[in-house]
């Protein structure tokens, strides 16, 4: 049986305000948390409902340098941004705070000062790196280098992008500062750590045996960290944006962002109610924190940890972390600028809010990451939403108007179809609610477009436009059931399409239903006189996809570009003309390719060289294939030494183009021209 609560506190992840918001923290974090708490409070229940904009942590401070700003201008502007996007989106936050705000500074000090006046900390001097030409210690991603795991040369201290690792800045490859360039020195610091490994009997016993039953990712997550052994974590940094760590000899230091972020929770309920600790002190609050799978270990381990060092508070219920959403098959990238930023979407498709929020919902990376195409967007807008919701609620409405005048027709006789129509009806309920109770948005989503799918096919196979001429008495009893039908899906759809049921309710001319009416016989009274119909979803033309799958190959370009730029080899030493015009470039066509035997990169090609015809051997075997390059004009450099490789004599080199990557490209005359011509 499951626990019963008097009441409800959600948080959603704190976006760092270091730029906009886009698709993929809203599948992953604040269309699931506003479905569930918009459910929650429709049947009556007490919610709180938290976020608001984390504000410390390196990059910030690093984009602000970028910028030539300070990281507060940077913060409040995406503060403001980030607000108001939600807003317009019709995320139904309590309150959006921030951890730049006063009660969040009191109250994350004062919990550290809590947890090391218990001596719930230990104390380490280590050696971290230092920039010596900044004159900084380098946290986190103010470090970068090569992942030890996968290869990537632009891992950060604390996190590779490309293969997801957590890394810590001593793993790093090659490590360098991300302010100067130069190679860091390592430096003695003190700082002060959480103890992980004395919580883990704690946490095993709360999550392995208490909580199976959380996702399978995050009970998955949270069992490797258990079982790869938890150790201490510095839970302060040296740097000079963040909390001040709240103790003597500390100048200099910060709270670590993920210590004080987690605290911004409770300092957001603070700035909501007087009322706060009862949302966080009183075990009959059930709190769910919905987060991005990358959030896991602080969510289910770390802050966990520091409620229980704390003492008095209660812990998360459940922890629903959603997979990642990605965008046209490619990860959404911030920096690549690879993601649809909810504000440009506001912007580009006004009054469309709902059809992104359905879109975000029917997809959301519930148990595996997902992708995000526009066509898709399209194609469920156009064939679920018009096709489905739209068409169903529109005829309901267009003929109670047509043949009634707009006044609700009285339910006469049933027949056998009704009945079975009614029944199906019924039965959506229990599973919409069990469905949201248990973070299964999407099939939640589908039980309630049920409503809809049935509407529609009942009023298919009833036909009433036909019905009409013959018993109009009948068409009586189907539009009273269609319009009742319309009255259920307004309620049953307002946790996700919010700007629908809204749009919904000003047509059927009723206030708010209530979800406990829910599937209610008589939700409409007969006589009841509805509204003008309206039409609630329009078809997204082929243009507007074109549009942004255009201003998508845009960004791939620029970004191509911004690669290629950063990455080309710096100038050689110059030379004279005479260095150069020593070299005899002829322009020459390949008449035969071969592999050599037991080697992986060399081909024999045999060249005619307006001069000759001779042998070379090139390293290409990896980039062309030997057909490929029969037939081909190519430059060669005939007056290079010859020198022999595997046994045969290479006479010249095939001049080629190789990229950062390590390909390699044949430069060839840009059309056809007579073998010898001298290049120069
Ligand atoms: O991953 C992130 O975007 C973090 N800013 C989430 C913080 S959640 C919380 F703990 F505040
Ligand atoms: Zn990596």
């Amino acid at each position: 049986m499951a626990k019963t609560f008097k009441r409800y506190l959600i948080t959603s992840a704190l976006p760092y305000a270091n730029g906009p918001v886009h698709i993929g923290h809203l599948a992953g974090v604040y269309i699931p948390s506003d479905i569930y708490a918009r459910y929650q409070r429709l049947r009556g229940r007490d919610v709180v409902w938290v976020c608001g904009s984390d504000e410390h942590g390196v990059p910030i401070t690093i984009k602000a340098r970028k910028e030539g700003v300070t990281p507060q201008q940077i913060v409040d502007r995406y503060h403001t941004l980030i607000g108001e996007s939600f807003r317009r989106l019709g995320i139904s936050f309590d309150i959006y705070s921030r951890t730049t705000s006063p009660t969040h500074a009191r109250t994350a000090s004062e919990f550290f000062r809590t947890l090391y006046d218990a001596g719930k900390f230990i104390e380490r001097t280590t050696e971290q790196y230092y920039d010596q030409e900044a004159d900084t210690f380098l946290a986190d991603r103010y470090i970068v280098g090569t992942c030890p795991r996968c290869g990537n040369e632009r891992a950060y201290g604390d996190q590779c992008e490309q293969c997801g690792s957590t890394l810590s800045p001593d793993e790093l490859i090659d490590p360098h500062s991300a302010v100067s360039g130069s190679v860091p020195v390592k430096r003695e610091t003190k700082h002060w750590y959480l103890p992980l490994d004395q919580y883990e009997g704690f946490l095993r016993e709360w999550i392995l045996d208490g909580h199976k039953e959380w996702k399978s990712n995050v009970y998955g997550q949270c069992k490797s960290w258990l079982d790869g052994g938890l150790q201490p974590r510095a839970v302060s940094r040296d740097l000079d944006w963040g909390i001040p760590v709240p103790v003597e000899g500390a100048e200099g230091k910060v709270l670590y962002v993920w210590f004080d972020a987690p605290i911004g929770y409770i300092s957001a309920t603070k700035d909501l109610t007087p009322e706060w600790e009862r949302y966080w002190k009183d075990p009959e609050t059930k709190m769910v924190h919905f987060i991005g799978k990358d959030n896991i270990v602080f969510h289910c381990i770390v802050f966990p940890a520091m409620l229980r060092a704390h003492g008095g508070y209660i812990l998360p219920d459940n922890v629903p972390a959603n997979e990642f959403l990605n965008l046209e098959g490619e990860k959404i990238s911030t920096s690549r600028n690879w993601a649809v930023w909810l504000h440009e979407y506001l912007d580009e498709f006004p009054g469309k809010e709902d059809v992104l929020r359905y879109v975000l919902c029917a997809n959301a990376p519930e148990s595996k990451d997902n992708d995000f195409t526009w066509k898709d967007f399209q194609a469920r807008n156009n064939n679920e939403l018009v096709a489905v919701l739209g068409n169903f609620v529109n005829r309901a409405l267009v003929l109670t108007h047509k043949y009634f005048d707009g006044s609700t027709p009285a339910l006469g006789t049933l027949t056998d179809y009704d009945r079975l129509t009614l029944e199906e009806l019924r039965s959506i309920r229990p599973s919409l609610e069990a469905n949201i109770e248990n973070y299964r948005f999407r099939e939640a989503l589908r039980d309630a477009m049920n409503y809809a799918r049935i509407g529609n096919k009942y009023l298919a196979d009833t036909e009433p436009w036909k019905v009409v001429k013959t018993d109009p008495e009948r068409v009586r009893t189907i539009l009273n059931v269609a319009l009742q039908i319309t009255a259920d899906l307004s309620v049953a759809i307002e946790p996700f399409l919010p700007f629908t049921a809204e749009k919904i309710r000003r047509m059927l001319a009723v206030e708010s239903l209530g979800w406990e009416r829910l599937g209610e016989a008589e939700l409409l009274p007969a006589g009841h006189r509805i509204g003008e119909p309206e039409l609630l979803f329009e078809k997204i033309e082929d243009e507007a996809v074109e549009a942004q799958l255009r201003k998508l190959s845009e960004t791939k370009a620029a970004n191509a570009d911004a690669e290629s730029k950063q990455q080309a080899d710096p100038q050689k030493d110059t030379i004279s003309f005479e260095d150069f015009q020593r070299m005899d470039i002829r322009v020459s066509t390949i008449l035969e390719a071969q592999r050599v035997a037991k080697t992986k990169k060399l081909l024999r090609l045999t060249v005619d060289t307006g001069i000759d015809r001779r042998e070379i051997v090139s390293g290409i075997a990896e980039h062309y294939t030997p057909e490929e390059l029969v037939g081909k004009q190519v430059l060669v450099l005939v007056n290079l030494a010859p020198r022999e490789l595997k046994g045969i004599l290479s006479q010249g080199m095939i001049l080629m183009a190789e990229d950062a990557s390590g390909k390699l490209r044949l430069l060839q005359p840009d059309e056809t021209t007579a073998n010898g011509a001298v290049v120069g």
